[in-house]
């Protein structure tokens, strides 16, 4: 039975699972955009120089904290970027003593400040073992880099090449494919049943790739992993709203400015922090399924970490289009906000 009728929802305060904040003038621009509705959230470590060590984690983490506006509550789920010379030692003091929630792995060159990610994956196996050992999750981003595999495929090459041995050879440790744009990706999650689950962000459930190349070339719809196919999208939204516990939100909201996307070899990433909770309230409630926006924004992601959900609660209403703005300020210049390309109807209550 579709819940089409329903105007108002009340969820638990939901969290971000994975999300970039940068530093200096673009931390403090783009903080608040996401502390308005999200509790916690898994914070990228792909700055530059990149987030290696425990040290660097608690100076980071100092450094969100002072970003964080009066009267806001907001608790940075801090990662360390894992390169072939990270210590297993350091990880485990940083799980141990709070400082890290989860470890991330780029592959080499796979993205945004990426050089320093792993390249040899049995170099980085003994961390693996101690992350396997404490419980503590990898985030992967899922991509081969190899110039011979087409762009569209190299989630789909990954998955085979990368992932499938690398959990038989490390089976008790917890992974989470991040931002996942295809079935392929969809299909292994369901077919595993154990220290596997997947975030989706807001635009992929939005966008496919001719949003980005139809018409004209669109460089604030491109990001990595690239939008694929719309059958790839269509699969994204029947995961996201099934309220199985292995799918949940991770933005990706990953703002560069505006000056950085629009050159002959642009930045990756879509800013959609300001209108994504407005957004996916929009997608669920065309698929029929706006009360399962909980288990996706609220509730499977803290189940998978470990985590209590939020105690306080959002609630979003459906009325007269949503205003947001189309680009937001920051000290080091404007950064666009995601165009979903429709009206948003939900709105987050203050
Ligand atoms: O689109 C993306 N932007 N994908 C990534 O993996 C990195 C991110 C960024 O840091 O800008
Ligand atoms: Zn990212």
């Amino acid at each position: 039975m579709p819940d089409r009728h329903l105007t108002s929802l009340t969820i638990p305060r939901p969290d971000d699972w994975h999300l970039h904040l940068r530093d200096g003038e673009m931390l403090k621009a783009v903080l608040p955009e996401t502390s308005r509705h999200f509790a916690r959230a898994i914070i990228m470590p792909n700055l530059v120089p990149p987030v290696v060590s425990s040290q660097q984690a608690v100076a980071y983490r100092e450094r969100i904290m002072a970003a964080v506006p009066e009267g806001a509550t907001f608790t940075p789920l801090m990662t360390l970027y894992l390169t072939e010379a990270t210590d297993p030692e350091d990880v485990r003091a940083a799980h141990t003593n709070g400082i890290a929630t989860a470890v991330k792995l780029y592959p080499a060159g796979a993205t945004t400040n990426s050089a320093s990610g792993v390249r040899d994956f049995e170099k980085v196996r003994p961390v693996l073992e101690v992350m396997a050992e404490i419980g503590m999750p990898l985030c992967v981003h899922g991509e081969v880099t190899d110039n011979e595999i087409d762009i569209f495929d190299r989630e789909a090459v990954f998955i085979e090449r990368v992932l499938k041995p690398l959990r038989k050879k490390v089976p008790d440790l917890k992974v989470v494919m991040e931002h996942v744009t295809t079935q392929d990706a969809v299909d292994y999650v369901r077919d595993s049943h154990k220290n596997l689950a997947a975030t989706i962000t807001t635009h992929h459930l939005i966008i496919n790739r001719n949003h980005i190349l139809a018409g004209g070339i669109k460089p604030h719809f491109y990001c990595l992993p690239v939008a694929k196919r719309e059958a790839h999208r269509v699969a994204l939204v029947q995961a996201a709203v099934s309220g199985d516990k292995r799918f949940f939100l991770g933005t990706d909201s990953a703002p560069h400015t505006e000056a950085n996307k629009l050159q002959s070899c642009g930045c990756a990433g879509i800013f959609t922090a300001p209108n994504t909770m407005s957004c996916l309230a929009e997608v669920f409630d065309a698929a029929g399924r706006i009360k399962k926006l909980e288990d996706f924004a609220s509730l499977n992601g803290p189940r998978f970490y470990g985590l209590p959900p939020n105690d306080d609660t959002i609630t979003l209403t459906k009325g007269d289009p949503v205003r947001y703005p189309t680009q937001i300020e920051t000290g080091d210049g404007p950064v666009t906000v995601f165009d979903p390309g429709f009206d948003l109807h939900w709105r987050v209550e203050d």
